[in-house]
């Protein structure tokens, strides 16, 4: 009896949810093909509906590759979300980070917040930035980094080639990434916050650095760079109880009391024209100055690591660069490149410590996009969009980097003398542009150019071979080997 009044009511409430769930999904479908202010950016479906591809490729680290392979299909300028758009063209880099100032960097730098505090690198706000940029700025000039740096960076220069040679003649095999990241704290900490943080301290050749943990930590979190902030919190949680590592809270306190201590110091009266005792005199409170501290040590660490391990394995692959490089030593540069100079400038494109887009949010007069390739299509790009360009794209461009993977110093110098293209020079985006570009650039080049020099001198490299002959790299905000590959060298005997 019932049933049969409940049972078309039933049917009719069930067809009636299908057709209201079609009617929105079409409403949905032709808002997105049509009416959505990118609807004109090129892109395939799936993309302009949802950002799950992009969040997804965010975590698996193959957001770049993907973006390369839209570009082959869709031209210069493609959709990744709904809302974010990426550019393979260098001629856009100066609109979107330096004219004027640049785009404001997107909210997705918040996820590198550290314990709900905005960094130096993180904040999206200038003058939350300018007000501790400018309190620390002078420490990294260059003219200061090679009075005040250079015994620091020399010394520390000195231990990376005594690990290698106690590596040559005990075990006969040495980590390249680890050794690489030892030398990048210990120039960084040295110079930066007046203490070496000790990286070569008892260090026997086959442990892996203390910091290690805690870096890793942070360097997995850009697998969830693109995820809300207030997601994050509860990733958190989650990845504390994935990875509830004592190693991990070894490393954290061992970093955390090493910045205390230049904290404490500095607040004592210590520690003069340091960052710690900079940013402390500007006001900044000591819980803030702690994390900015924190944020160098991985910033000073991660990046520069995978920079000047890949550097090195590479000369390890082709010995004659090191040859070329010892025999400039000796009889100076030519004209007005150094093959030194061009080496470093090789790594710098070929390391590609951070391949991914580097989004900034367009102004609210919208911004109209212009491929520098020629072609009279332009494109309007309406405010509020999540717009950027990678590394990735930029240094791996055949037209412009002929045999792009191929790690070569000769593209950019011949007899001396630069023979870089206006778009070589232009193109190299290993630090971003502009006026967010990092604070650090000159200390990461000239700990480059002090240690590869050392190398060069020393004989250390002769004889060695890489253990893996390739290496793969995930593309998250600071790149990281893939499973399965290393940067061992090894000597034979
Ligand atoms: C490395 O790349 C940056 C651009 O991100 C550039 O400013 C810097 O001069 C380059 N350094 C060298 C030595 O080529
Ligand atoms: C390489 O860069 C040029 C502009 O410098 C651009 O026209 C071209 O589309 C880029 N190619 C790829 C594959 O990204
Ligand atoms: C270096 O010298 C070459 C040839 O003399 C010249 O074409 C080039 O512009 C110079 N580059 C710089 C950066 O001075």
């Amino acid at each position: 009896m019932l049933d049969g009044v409940l049972q078309p009511l039933i049917a009719n409430a069930t067809s009636s949810i299908v057709i209201l769930s079609l009617t929105l999904l079409l409403a949905y479908l032709c808002y997105a093909l049509f009416s959505h202010p990118l609807s004109h950016i090129p892109g395939p479906l799936h993309r302009r509906l949802s950002s799950i591809p992009l969040l997804v490729s965010n975590y698996r680290g193959t957001e770049s590759s993907q973006a390369a392979s839209l570009h082959a299909k869709y031209g210069p300028i493609v959709l990744l979300g709904p809302n974010d758009v990426h550019i393979n063209d260098g001629g856009a880099i100066a609109p979107i980070y330096v004219e004027k100032g640049g785009f404001r960097k997107a909210p997705y730098y918040h996820s590198t917040d550290i314990d709900g505090l905005q960094t130096i690198f993180s904040t999206t706000d200038p003058e939350y930035r300018a007000v501790r940029a400018k309190a620390v700025a002078p420490i990294f000039a260059t003219s200061k980094i090679q009075s005040d740096g250079a015994r620091i960076l020399h010394d520390c220069a000195d231990d990376f080639v005594a690990a290698l040679k106690k590596a040559k003649n005990g075990v006969h095999e040495i980590d390249l990434i680890d050794l690489a990241r030892r030398y990048s704290l210990d120039a960084m900490s040295g110079y930066v916050f007046g203490k070496r943080y000790g990286a070569f301290t008892d260090y026997t050749g086959t442990e892996t650095l203390s910091a290690t943990p805690y870096v890793n930590f942070i360097q997995a979190f850009t697998r969830f760079f693109l995820v809300p902030n207030w997601i994050l919190g509860y990733l958190l949680a989650f990845l504390g109880s994935v990875y509830p590592n004592q190693e991990f809270e070894t490393s954290t306190e061992k970093v955390t009391s090493y910045v205390q201590s230049l904290v404490d110091e500095a607040k004592q009266g210590g520690g003069k024209d340091t960052f710690q005792k900079r940013l402390l005199d500007v006001g900044i409170s000591e819980a803030e100055t702690m994390v900015q501290c924190e944020d160098a040590i991985f910033a000073g660490t991660d990046a520069p690591g995978t920079t000047l391990g890949l550097l090195v394995w590479n000369l390890v692959k082709q010995p004659e660069y090191i040859r070329g490089l010892r025999h400039e030593l000796t009889d100076g540069p030519m004209g007005n490149m150094s093959l030194l100079r061009a080496t470093v400038q090789e790594g710098n494109r070929t390391s590609l410590a951070n391949p991914v887009r580097l989004p900034r949010i367009v102004p609210p007069q919208g911004w109209t996009y212009t491929p520098s390739a020629g072609g009279k299509k332009s494109y309007h790009v309406p405010a509020g969009t999540a717009v950027g360009i990678s590394a990735y794209s930029l240094h791996l461009n055949e037209t412009t980097f002929p045999s792009p993977h191929e790690f070569n110093p000769r593209r950019w110098v011949e007899n001396g003398q630069s023979i870089a293209t206006r778009e070589m020079n232009r193109d190299l985006f290993a630090f971003g542009a502009g006026s967010r570009q990092c604070i650090a650039q000159n200390l990461a080049m000239e700990e480059m150019f002090v240690v590869i020099r050392r190398l060069a001198e020393s004989e250390v490299l002769t004889g060695a071979q890489v253990v893996c002959e390739e290496v793969r790299l995930g593309e998250w905000f600071n790149t990281r080997l893939r499973d399965g590959c290393n940067l061992k060298i090894r000597w034979t005997v």
